[in-house]
This record gives C-alpha cells, sequence and structure tokens, in this order.
C-alpha cells in the first residue's frame, strides 16, 4: 500500500469547523464578556435599570434575528439552524413586561449600535452562511455564558420564579451540554466551501464586535 493510500483524508485531519470558528472569535468573546459593563453585570454592581435597558436591547435585536431565521427556515445552510423552541422574542417581551409594566412598547429604544446590529442582521437575509454567524453568536452564548447571568441577576434584583430572566430559561431545549455539543456537531457537518467558511468566521467576528459595541453604549448610559 502506498503512503499515500494510507494517509488519512482531509475530513479526517481537517480542524472540526465548530473548534475553528470558537478559536478564530475567541479574543473576540473575550473583549464581550470582559467589557466594563458586562463586569459590571458579573459583578452584581449593575443597576436595575441598567439590566433592563440592556433586555430592551436585546428585544430590538432579537426581532431581527427571529424574522430573519424564519425567512430562511428553508434555507440549506440557515435553515438547518432554525429551531422554533429556540426563539427568544416571547421570552423578552414576559421580562421587559415585568420590568417596565404593560406599557413597556413606548418606553423602549434602540441606541445607535442597536440600531447599526439590526442592520447588519437584516441584511443576513441574503447571506444564509452569515446569518448562522449572528445565531451562533447569540445562541450559542445564551446556552452557555448567559446561564451565569440568569443567576446573577436573579440573585442581584431578587428576580424570582424566573420573571425578568426568562430570556435566559431554554427548558424546551432539555440538556443544555446536549445542545451546545449538538449545535457544535450542526456546524461540523455543514458543507461549506472556503470563502463560506471564511466568510461566517468572518461575521462573527463582527457579530461580537457589535455586541460589544451596544454594551458600550449601555456602559455610557448606565455604568
Ligand atoms: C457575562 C459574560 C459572559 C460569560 C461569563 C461567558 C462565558 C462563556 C463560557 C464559559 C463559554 C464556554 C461554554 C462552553 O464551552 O460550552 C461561553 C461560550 C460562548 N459565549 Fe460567552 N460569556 C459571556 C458573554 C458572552 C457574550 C456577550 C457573547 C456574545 C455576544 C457570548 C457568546 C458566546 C458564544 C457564541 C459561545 C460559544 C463559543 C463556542 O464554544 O463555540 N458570550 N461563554
Amino acid at each position: 500500500m502506498s503512503a499515500t493510500a494510507e494517509a488519512p483524508t482531509a475530513a479526517e485531519t481537517a480542524e472540526p469547523f465548530s473548534a475553528r470558528l470558537r478559536a478564530a472569535t475567541w479574543s473576540d468573546h473575550e473583549a464581550a464578556e470582559h467589557h466594563g459593563f458586562t463586569q459590571a453585570l458579573m459583578e452584581g454592581r449593575l443597576s436595575l435599570d441598567g439590566y433592563t435597558a440592556m433586555v430592551a436591547q436585546h428585544h430590538f435585536a432579537y426581532v431581527a434575528l427571529e424574522r430573519v431565521g424564519r425567512e430562511l427556515a428553508d434555507d440549506p445552510v440557515a435553515g438547518r439552524f432554525h429551531r422554533p423552541e429556540l426563539e427568544r422574542v416571547p421570552a423578552l417581551e414576559t421580562d421587559l413586561a415585568h420590568l417596565l409594566g404593560p406599557d413597556w412598547r413606548g418606553r423602549v429604544h434602540p441606541t445607535p449600535a442597536t440600531r447599526t446590529y439590526v442592520a447588519r442582521i437584516e441584511q443576513m437575509a441574503d447571506h444564509p452562511a452569515g446569518f448562522v454567524a449572528h445565531h451562533y453568536t447569540r445562541y450559542l452564548g445564551d446556552v452557555s455564558g448567559g446561564q451565569f447571568i440568569r443567576r446573577v441577576a436573579a440573585g442581584a434584583y431578587g428576580l424570582t420564579d424566573d420573571a425578568g430572566v426568562s430570556f435566559y430559561v431554554f427548558d424546551a431545549l432539555g440538556s443544555l451540554p446536549r445542545f451546545r455539543s449538538g449545535y457544535r456537531e450542526l456546524l461540523d457537518s455543514l458543507d461549506l466551501d472556503e470563502s463560506d467558511a471564511d466568510l461566517l468566521v468572518r461575521e462573527t467576528r463582527l457579530a461580537y464586535q457589535l455586541n460589544t459595541e451596544v454594551l458600550a453604549d449601555l456602559g455610557r448610559l448606565h455604568a
């Protein structure tokens, strides 16, 4: 048998795409996780007004994310990530009603960075691989670090029975570790050519940066 016949195939040697994506974007994750606003939140120093403002900014982003997600539900790449039980808008609306009262819609406004973020998500309706980047950045984060935020916020603001933090509750998904590994397998199974793989990595870096700019707006208003 020749050496080439014994050589592992590209698929056997290639780094799984989920690992490549995580490695290529982890420094951007660190910037979001260690931003002053996030740190204040995680250390229980953020006011309830600041937390509520963050929930409101999430609402604008997830309305766009979930609208585009539904538009791409039949797309061969983005559609594979479409899971109605992931949708966060109903939970965000319940949280905002709890935090701000029934007239919350008239009391929330997108910051400039949120407007930019929403516009970028909307552009992804024409770029399904790019949409996956935004999906990954938010939902895989919500079922990861988001679970810490849920506990800290519930404790800091005395939010009982998940009222005000239901955004972070994903009971319909079952085991979150199993969901996270299934999500990574889905990323690994995408049949992306190099240009789409590269686009997805670059768009994820941008998604993290756009999120960090929203945190910066929130920090200027509430830190
Ligand atoms: C309070 C701040 C945060 C903490 C403590 C935190 C913590 C974590 C931890 C521990 C993981 C690893 C989970 C695992 O390997 O299964 C993770 C993953 C992740 N986080 Fe965060 N995070 C924070 C903020 C953010 C923010 C602001 C975003 C996005 C806007 C985000 C997006 C993600 C994503 C996409 C992953 C999955 C990375 C991967 O394994 O591919 N995180 N986070």
